[in-house]
């Protein structure tokens, strides 16, 4: 959610832009960059994507510093004035800024009233002013920029440089931030990804922790006294890059299997399994998995695999609910935080107030070097791979993937008898990507459609709901997702013969009356789309519409088999409709604003 990038060293103009590209997952309604020459500042900025900010900075330069942003709206719409950097009114500090001031507006307020006008709509102009503002009584930065974060309630990572000086300056709070060096060269990114290739190794901040970088090093701060910070060697893997796709998001879906494979090989060492060695986890008599988006829709299926796993008390919830609920947490709770990025803020948010609350957490992430991965008591990798696509795809099957062991390994614990890899052994040696061609006959159909309805019972349900999203997300289509057996409690009214109903029905024990809601839809008008596993006689073939076919596993990883398909049509269907699947509108990966 917004990434911001900084740099001191030789061509910033290409690293900043080259940075933001790499970031650009986060946000890109807007982005910018202030260079840093020796007698003066120059801004650049463009609405959308870095491509347009790239046709307007100048190619060979002579600065030596620069910060850059591309930019996830909050305050004020996607357009160049509301896009960062953001400067003071004097013009010496620039800014840029990912996160949210929630006090921006009492403190513009008051610098209203000490003479200083706003051009913006953002929260992150009041932090150039104040900056400015302490600086005109107190030229010790470091102490300016402790009085200026002391003022700030909210998250923010941020990026300071000023005309008259040679470095930048930097502050964290609870939004992702680090740095790295090489020789004398400097880099702040919001995601390590912008370090592969620069150092090997960076430096993560803290929250609340500031600091100073320039050619001769970096200084780190907490309150006004300066702190040594370790380094930690960067080891990201393969950085994705589109090979012969065109895009990523096909790209991860078909990275599904090495996903599933990457798993069964990490939780077969015995060191990485055993998560539980030395915790005592008898105590805990129940379970609450929380999530975001598709994250949630994994944690539906986790409490589900563990309710029959492990026989304990289950129940999902999303993130930015759970922190306003009656949720009863206590030390007797297991909290099992389920987040690809590991930073959205929700589930931050939510992670802390089950730890107030004393119950034992348990993170299931893709980023390991996230917050959540870090401060979680246990976490379990889910070895997706770098996701740079904002529609989640193959982290989702890996998070089901990793529940369902996580499932096992629990009731191996609570002394039920089972092998936590065989549900996803059995799932790799079943594991295709389906019959593609019918996938996009059908994409070929949903593109005409502006709704869609998708109906299913217990885990057809759940994933009717991921893969309502999927369309949802990529292809602007208002799908919704309605339990089967509630259509005639209501919804049979939105029914019409323009209708397109999907049915997912891979459960046995529950077809029958699944279809059965199908025929009570097809009676008004609607046209039945069949998802199945089971096969279908002739006659019983003839009353639907159109029938997708996946392979029947026979174990609760069936979702894995049940949602790619889903990853597919919504992808195809957005290519139909002439949209970018890798970055739909007003969407950004890691949502790290409340
Ligand atoms: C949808 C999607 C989002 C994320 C959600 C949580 O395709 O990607 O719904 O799942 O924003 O993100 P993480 O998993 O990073 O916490």
């Amino acid at each position: 959610m917004c990434g911001i990038v900084g740099f001191i060293g030789k061509a910033p103009e290409k690293v900043l832009l080259e940075g933001l590209k790499r970031l650009e997952y986060r946000g890109y309604d807007s982005a910018g960059i202030a260079l840093k020459f020796s007698d003066r500042m120059d801004l650049f900025k463009a609405k959308g994507e870095i491509k347009n900010l790239e046709k307007i900075v100048p190619n060979e330069t002579t600065a030596r510093i620069g910060i850059g942003h591309t930019r996830w709206a909050t305050h004020g719409k996607p357009d160049e004035t509301n896009a960062h950097p953001h400067v003071s009114s004097d013009k010496k500090w620039a800014v840029v800024h990912n996160g949210i001031i929630e006090n921006y507006i009492e403190l513009k307020t008051k610098l209203n009233d000490f003479g200083y006008d706003f051009y913006s709509e953002t929260d992150t102009e009041t932090i150039a002013k104040l900056i400015e503002y302490f600086y005109k009584d107190d030229c010790n930065v470091i102490s300016v920029l402790n009085k200026t974060i002391s003022s700030l309630k909210g998250s923010y990572a941020l990026g300071i440089i000023n005309k008259e000086q040679d470095g930048i300056y930097f502050a964290k709070n609870k939004s992702p931030l680090y740095v790295a060096k090489c020789g004398n060269e400097v880099m702040l990114a919001s995601d390590i990804i912008c370090f592969k290739g620069f150092a090997e190794e960076y430096y993560p901040i803290s929250d609340g922790v500031f600091g100073y970088a320039t050619e001769n090093g970096i200084e780190f701060y907490d309150n006004l006294s300066k702190i040594d910070v370790a380094p930690i060697p960067l080891n990201l893997g393969d950085y994705s890059n589109l090979n012969t796709y065109k895009h990523f998001m096909l790209k991860e879906i078909f990275e599904t299997k090495t996903a599933i494979k990457n798993i069964i090989e990490y939780y077969s060492e015995k060191n990485n399994i055993n998560k539980f060695d030395g915790r005592d986890i008898s105590k805990i008599n129940r379970v609450k998995f929380i999530g975001c988006g598709t994250a949630y829709h994994a944690c539906l299926l986790g409490a589900d695999m563990l309710r029959k796993k492990a026989g304990l008390d289950a129940e999902a919830y999303v993130a930015s609910e759970f922190r306003y609920q009656d949720v009863c947490v206590d030390d007797k709770t297991m909290v099992v935080l389920v987040s690809q990025s590991g930073e959205t803020a929700d589930t931050l948010a939510a992670f802390e107030l089950a730890k107030e609350n004393g119950a034992f957490t348990v993170a299931i992430v893709n980023v390991e070097y996230s917050t959540l991965a870090k401060n979680a008591d246990i976490y379990f990798p889910i070895k997706a791979g770098v996701e740079i696509a904002v529609a989640s795809t193959k982290a989702f099957s890996a998070q089901l993937s990793v529940l369902n062991i996580f499932a096992g390994l629990v009731g191996e614990r609570l002394g039920k008898n089972s092998d936590p890899l065989y549900d996803v052994r059995k799932l790799f040696e079943c594991f295709d990507y389906g019959n593609i061609n019918d996938f996009k006959l059908l994409a070929d159909v949903l593109r005409y459609n502006d709704s869609l309805f998708m109906i299913g019972r217990g885990d057809d349900y759940y994933i009717a709901q991921e893969a309502s999203l999927k369309i949802k997300e990529t292809s602007y289509i208002n799908s919704n997702t309605y339990y089967a057996g509630e259509l005639k409690h209501g919804f049979l009214a939105l029914i019409d013969d323009a209708t397109y109903v999907i049915v997912f029905a891979t459960d046995k024990n529950v077809f029958t009356k699944t279809v059965c809601n199908a025929e009570e839809a097809k009676a008004r008008g609607a046209k039945i789309i069949l998802f199945t596993c089971f096969d279908l006689s002739e006659a019983d073939a003839e009353n639907f519409y159109y029938i997708i076919k996946v392979k029947e596993l026979g174990n609760s990883l069936q979702s894995v088999l049940n949602i790619v398909p889903w990853q597919i049509i919504a992808y195809y269907t957005s290519i139909n409709k002439g949209i970018n699947p890798d970055k739909p509108r007003n969407l950004a990966k890691s949502v790290t604003v409340e």
